[in-house]
């Protein structure tokens, strides 16, 4: 583990911020680190760019990530795990926070010169971030509040997937399985990623706590996995 300063602090809602370091990692979108936060836990947090990691607080840990301040240390490791499969033609699915490590794919993709549509979808309005930076995009809450009232799966309802090389989702665990059974009724599994987030303490395929009923590990066989892979 080494400590980076934090040099930065982007206050995106209430309960998010990007948090960035003074060092650059070599990474791919859709690999994580572990932060190490002096006094709390050592938690997996995926990239938002090769300095950066957006945070939402849901515990203690996360808390402490959201209200750090700038000039502030803590410990990283990697970048580990799986990255996603770039694509020139992409579909990015997002739900909440899972909207994360897909900034940093989006923007790699289109470095790469790759068209890419994203759906992000989000309970409501005040939590919604970074709409700005994303050219083709579908938004959807659950309350109406803004873009289309409902799920990324009623968006994803309207998209025509046959154009897409790639599709790729990170969310809860309850999104990502609504939407691999939608993909699969819609014949679009084959082309779909998913990143998966499990209880992790190694980070680095050693400890078992992070591992899905098939025996893959979310932290070293993932966190991104092709549908094939997961036992649902
Ligand atoms: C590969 C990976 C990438 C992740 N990327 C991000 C990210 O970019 N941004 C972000 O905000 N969060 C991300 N997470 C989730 C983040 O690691 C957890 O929110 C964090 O560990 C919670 O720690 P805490 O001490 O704040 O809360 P805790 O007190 O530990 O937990 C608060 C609540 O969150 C649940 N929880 C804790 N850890 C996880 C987990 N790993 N998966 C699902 N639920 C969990 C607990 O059951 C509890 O209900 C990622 C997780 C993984 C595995
Ligand atoms: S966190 Fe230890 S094996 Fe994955």
């Amino acid at each position: 583990m080494y400590y980076t300063r934090i040099t930065q602090i982007e206050r995106l809602t209430d309960e998010v911020a990007t948090l960035y370091f003074s060092i650059c990692l070599r990474s791919y979108p859709g690999q994580f680190v572990m932060v190490y936060v002096p006094g709390c836990e050592e938690i997996p947090l995926s990239l938002s760019s090769s300095n950066s990691v957006t945070v939402k607080a849901v515990g203690e840990t996360t808390a402490s990530l959201v209200n750090a301040k700038e000039g502030q240390y803590v410990g990283v490791r990697g970048a580990f795990g799986s990255a996603f499969t770039p694509s020139k033609r992409a579909l990015i699915v997002a739900g909440g926070i899972g909207i994360a490590p897909m900034k940093y794919l989006y923007e790699y993709l289109m470095k790469c010169g790759s068209k890419v549509s994203v759906v992000y979808g989000e309970r409501t309005a005040k939590n919604l971030f970074w709409l700005d930076k994303f050219d083709r995009i579908t938004v959807t809450t659950e309350d109406g509040s803004f873009g289309l009232k409902g799920t990324v799966l009623d968006a994803l309802k309207l998209e025509k997937l046959d154009e897409y090389e790639k599709i790729y989702v990170c969310g809860s665990e309850g999104m990502l399985r609504a939407t691999y059974d939608f993909l699969k009724e819609r014949d679009a599994l084959d082309k779909a990623e998913f990143s998966l987030e499990r209880y992790m303490r190694c980070g680095i395929g050693v400890c078992g706590s992070c591992v899905i009923e098939n025996g893959l590990r979310v932290c070293a066989d993932g966190p991104v996995f092709n549908a094939s892979e997961l036992p649902w």
